[in-house]
């Protein structure tokens, strides 16, 4: 999937907006971000007023390449410049001690700061021109699904004047799908705050030690809040041979899912069903756009048959648990 070439009119506008604290929504390979100056205090709270997202929450500043690790973070080890040159640009963001250069209001109060390069074009020409760095959290309101199409962001957040943001740039639909790896380096050992396209294994492989989890007391993630990443409709996951089943015990309730086409064969009253993927990684790429369409289908339930096991899925079941959490039968 090619994204549409890149607009240099459209990203000096964005750039102008960006430098009198305005607001633009940028594709990126993961998601759209809301992107605002990093540097601009009161820019950064107009993003998280127009997510309704809580102030000490951290965004991650965005940079063009690896040489701007230094301008944001401190005490930079090893391993984060060994990992910024094999995955970046791409979905991998590493949380550092922050630079004083970072402002309170992106770090949420923390002595960290999650810094990206991401490899899509859009992303790169904006971040380029514009110099900076450029703090987007994703392009949805806060606990929404993510956006991976310029579509979602303007249902979910609209155009000025009548929404909130000042500008979205439309690079088509973002080809991982999934927000990006997060992984905090600021500690003794490595920990994966949020698992995404770039595998556990892989950042294991460049290190040359294993990488622990998030647990209780690590810095405040709200991509690591239980219940996040959530459609509206209930959704519950179950393992692929019971789908038909579980849509017969809700039935005649209008049921929508999301799993291959021999787990529905013999289920009843389907509202809609979304092909799943077989590989991972086209799985992704669908899922947040699948998640919407079964949401607003009309269905009283969603059931999403369980993906496989194994490291290559596991970024795709951690969205999946958290979209669930809460609204399991
Ligand atoms: O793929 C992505 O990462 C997308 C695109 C736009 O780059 N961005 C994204 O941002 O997903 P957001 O804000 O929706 O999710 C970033 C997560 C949040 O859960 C935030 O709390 C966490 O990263 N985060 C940011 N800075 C952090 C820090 N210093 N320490 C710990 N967590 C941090
Ligand atoms: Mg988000």
């Amino acid at each position: 999937m090619e994204a549409p070439a890149v607009d240099q009119a459209r990203i000096a506008q964005a750039v102008e907006v960006l430098k009198r604290g305005g607001l633009v929504a940028v594709p990126t390979e993961t998601v759209y971000g809301l992107a605002a100056d990093a540097a601009n205090e009161a820019a950064v709270r107009a993003v998280f007023a127009a997510k309704g997202r809580p102030a000490d929450h951290p965004v991650i500043v965005h940079i063009a390449d690896a040489s701007a690790i230094d301008d944001w973070a401190r005490d930079v080890p090893d391993s984060a410049r060994a990992l910024a040159a094999a995955f970046w640009p791409g979905p991998l963001t590493l949380v550092l001690k922050r630079s004083p250069r970072a402002l309170d209001v992106v770090t949420g109060g923390q002595d960290t700061v999650g810094l990206r390069c991401p490899s899509h074009p859009w992303a790169q020409a904006l971040l380029k021109a514009f110099g900076g760095g450029v703090a987007a959290p994703s392009a949805n309101r806060f606990g929404r699904i993510s956006p991976t199409s310029a579509r979602h962001v303007i249902e979910d957040l609209g155009l000025k004047p009548g929404g909130a943001v000042d500008m979205v740039l439309d690079g088509d639909s973002c080809p991982v799908g999934i927000e990006s790896t997060i992984l905090d380096l600021s500690g003794p050992t490595p920990r994966l705050l949020r698992p995404g396209a770039v595998t556990r294994e892989q950042l294991e492989s460049v290190l040359g030690v294993p990488i622990g989890s998030t647990e209780a007391g690590a810095p405040r993630v709200s991509g690591a809040l239980e219940k996040h990443y959530a459609p509206r409709t209930a959704l519950e996951v179950v393992p692929v041979g019971d789908v038909a089943a579980r849509v017969a015990t809700v039935a005649p309730e209008p049921v929508a899912v999301l799993a291959p086409d021999w787990a529905v064969r013999s289920a009843p009253n389907l509202k809609l069903h979304m092909l799943a993927a077989d590989r991972p990684s086209d799985y992704a790429r669908a899922l947040y756009e699948n998640l919407r369409q079964l949401d607003a289908c009309g269905a009283v339930r969603l059931i999403v048959a369980e993906p496989p096991a194994g490291p290559d899925w596991e970024a795709v079941r951690d969205r999946l648990k958290r979209a669930s959490a809460g609204s399991a039968t």
